[in-house]
C-alpha cells in the first residue's frame, strides 16, 4: 500500500529559501571561490539548487558517507564509500548536506576533512533538527529550515531509498 505523505514544506517554500541562503553564501564569500562538498546521497538534490543560484566562482566535489546504525538511528561509526577526487589544500571548503540529526555523521566527517588543511571549513544544510542533537560541537553556518523531530523524506531524503525525488518535503504518515 501507497503511505500518506503530509507535505511539511511546499516546494515553493524550499525554492525561496535556497535563494535566501544561496544570497547569504554570495555575500559572505564575495571575492573568494567556494569549494562545495556534496553528501550524497541525500545532498544532491539541495547542492544542485543551491550551486545554480551560486555567483561566486564554484567548484564541486562529492562524498558518498555510510553511517552503520540500526533503523533511523545513526552510529557515528563512518565508512566512506566514496571519497573526493580533489584534494582540500587552500580551499574554502562549503559542506552540504540534507539533514543535521544527532550531528554524529558531521561530527565525524569534520574532523576527517580538517586534517586534509582546507583554508575555512563551513557547514550548509537544508534541514536541521536540533532537538535530536547529540554532538553538541557540531556548528552549522547555514540552515535552510529548522524543523521537529519528525521523519522527514523528499528533497534528496529517503525513507528505505524511497522518496528522494519529491520536490517538498513531507512526513511519512504511519
Ligand atoms: P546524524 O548522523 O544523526 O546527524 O544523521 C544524519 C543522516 O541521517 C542524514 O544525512 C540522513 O541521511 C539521515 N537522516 C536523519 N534524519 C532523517 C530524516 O528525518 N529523514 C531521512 N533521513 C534522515
Ligand atoms: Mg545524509
Amino acid at each position: 500500500m501507497a503511505d500518506k505523505i503530509r507535505v511539511l514544506l511546499s516546494e515553493e517554500e524550499v525554492d525561496n529559501r535556497i535563494r535566501e541562503i544561496a544570497g547569504e553564501i554570495n555575500r559572505d564569500y564575495a571575492g573568494k571561490e567556494v569549494h562545495l562538498i556534496c553528501i550524497l546521497k541525500g545532498g544532491v538534490f539541495f547542492t544542485c539548487e543551491l550551486a545554480k543560484r551560486l555567483t561566486v566562482p564554484v567548484s564541486l566535489d562529492f562524498m558518498c558517507v555510510s553511517s552503520y546504525g540500526s533503523g533511523t538511528e545513526s552510529s557515528g561509526v563512518v565508512k566512506i564509500v566514496k571519497d573526493l577526487d580533489q584534494p582540500l589544500a587552500g580551499k574554502e571548503v562549503l559542506i552540504v548536506e540534507d539533514i543535521i540529526d544527532s550531528g554524529r555523521t558531521l561530527a565525524y566527517l569534520i574532523e576527517i576533512l580538517k586534517q586534509r588543511n582546507p583554508k575555512s571549513i563551513r557547514l550548509c544544510t537544508l534541514l536541521d533538527k536540533p532537538e535530536r542533537r547529540v554532538k553538541k560541537q557540531v556548528k552549522v553556518d547555514y540552515t535552510c529550515f529548522t524543523i521537529p523531530d519528525e521523519f522527514v523524506v523528499g528533497y534528496g531524503l529517503d525513507y528505505d531509498q524511497k522518496y528522494r525525488n519529491l520536490p517538498y518535503i513531507g512526513v511519512v504518515e504511519q
